[in-house]
């Protein structure tokens, strides 16, 4: 058993140049799956109010179920570092607030980070919370929870806008970026000038690690995959064939067998 992952440990994964690779997680065996696969980082990403909720943005979600992942994904990870999303609404209403939020996140999911969204312009509020002890991976790029100021989900290619972010992020103290949804050349540009771990997503291969949302990697979802994900696997169509079997068992006197009574 390695010992477990912490924010120097990502710092010197990026001095050696060794991949970080994280991942979505929001329930118990997801979560138990993936730290015992070798991820560094499991991210209980708002990303839950699409593949779980059913909802069609991350916007819905909310601090109290965000919480609640987060304290079943704390339960179950052993090894790697977890990381808490904050969902829309609970930073970008005021300092104190957002402190606070992000404080929920420590003391009640046991989280060991937060993740917020936004670059410069959050800044204040990555600073504010560092300074509370909370350690902070900003998030920049494709930002999901501004779907509708940036008019879709759509690829942000402002080189200069994006290295400014990510410069500002880093000087308020993030330990991390995520560069989501960006030209490959800007990003590998961006985690080149960084001192702190870059983690793409849709972002190429040049950043310190990758993040993919755990449903898409297994296609344990029917809702359309970007073009950014490599799926590994077709569990939704294992499991729809499994679900099949069943009924066609029960309907049929198969199940349950004899093996199967008392
Ligand atoms: O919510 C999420 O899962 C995310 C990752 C995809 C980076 O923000």
């Amino acid at each position: 058993m390695t010992s477990p992952v912490t924010i120097p440990t990502l710092y010197k994964m990026k001095e050696k140049g060794e991949k970080i690779i994280a991942l979505t997680a929001y329930d118990y065996p997801l979560a138990r799956l993936v730290d015992t696969s070798g991820v560094h980082m499991i991210l209980v990403g708002d990303s839950l109010g699409m593949v779980v909720q059913g909802h069609s943005s991350t916007l819905p979600v909310t601090m109290d179920e965000m919480i609640y992942h987060t304290k079943i994904v704390t339960r179950a990870a052993q090894h790697a570092l977890v990381v808490g999303d904050m969902p829309f609404m609970s930073y970008q209403t005021g300092i104190e607030t957002a402190v606070a939020n992000a404080g929920r996140f420590i003391k009640e999911g046991g989280a060991a980070a937060v993740k917020l969204e936004g670059g410069a312009s959050v800044s204040g509020v990555i600073q504010a919370i560092s300074l509370a002890g909370i350690s902070v991976q900003a998030h920049i790029g494709l930002t999901p929870q501004s779907v509708h100021q940036m008019g879709g989900y759509r690829v942000q290619r402002d080189e200069d806008r994006l290295l400014a972010d990510a410069l500002e992020v880093e000087a308020a103290g993030a330990f991390s970026v995520v560069l989501e949804g960006i030209p490959s050349d800007i990003a590998e540009s961006i985690t080149q000038k960084l001192k702190i771990p870059t983690i793409g997503i849709g972002a190429g291969p040049s950043c310190d690690g990758q993040i993919l949302v755990i449903h898409d990697l297994l296609g344990l979802t029917d809702r359309h995959v970007p073009r950014f994900v490599k799926q590994y696997a077709k569990l939704l169509d294992l499991a729809r064939a499994g679900v099949r079997d069943y009924v066609e068992d029960v309907q049929s006197g198969r199940f349950p067998g004899k093996e199967h009574c008392y």
